[in-house]
């Protein structure tokens, strides 16, 4: 299939694909196993962060072979711009208890690390037993983040990204393929 002729594009164009559906799903199966070496016992809790990393999580999840808890932290930065605000907002606040227990912070793309350094920050204070950062997608731009990605799925160039979960203007999200966007 090429880009353009996907029924799920519908008159919006994407220049190409950069990361194919069958890539994405090698290179998640990998750092399941990766995530399931990294983490032999405790308390493991995979937070999302909505909305782009829901169908990363979702897939990465089904990987980790070892018993975790699944939730989610809402922060919006970006709202229909396609260049950083610099502004982040926590919008939800996982309801589990974080406090004795390896947290994983799954992000769908980092950028220039503001949105994650705040909550890194933010989590930290919780008292964890470790804190770290899977992120499918890394511009490594990011200045901004003290916290190396730990866990870390593909380098990613420097375009605006969209699908698999990324967004632009809400659009793309359900693509299982990502793309650049023109
Ligand atoms: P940062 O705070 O600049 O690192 O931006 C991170 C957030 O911005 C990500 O969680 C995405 O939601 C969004 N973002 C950054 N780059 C892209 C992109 O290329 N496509 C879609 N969303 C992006
Ligand atoms: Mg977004």
């Amino acid at each position: 299939m090429t880009e353009n002729n996907d029924p799920r594009l519908l008159g919006r164009e994407v220049l190409r694909i950069a990361f194919d559906e069958a890539s994405i799903q090698r290179r998640v199966h990998a750092l399941g196993a990766e995530i399931t070496a990294a983490y032999p016992d405790g308390d493991l809790l995979v937070l999302g962060l909505l909305k782009g990393s829901f169908v990363f999580l979702a897939d990465l999840v089904r990987h980790i072979h070892r018993p975790l808890h699944v939730d989610f932290l809402v922060a919006s930065s970006y709202g229909e711009a396609t260049v950083s605000s610099g502004h982040v907002n926590l919008v939800y606040d996982p309801e589990t208890k974080l406090a004795g227990k390896h947290i994983l912070l799954v992000e769908d793309i980092v950028d220039s690390g503001r949105t994650l350094q705040k909550l890194m920050d933010v989590l930290q204070t919780r008292g964890p037993k470790s804190l770290e950062i899977c992120a499918l997608l890394d511009k490594r731009i990011a200045t901004e983040l003290k916290h190396p990605v730990k866990f870390a799925g593909f380098d990613a160039p420097s375009e605006f990204l969209v699908g698999y979960g990324l967004d632009h203007a809400e659009d793309f999200r359900h693509l299982p393929y990502v793309a650049s966007l023109r």
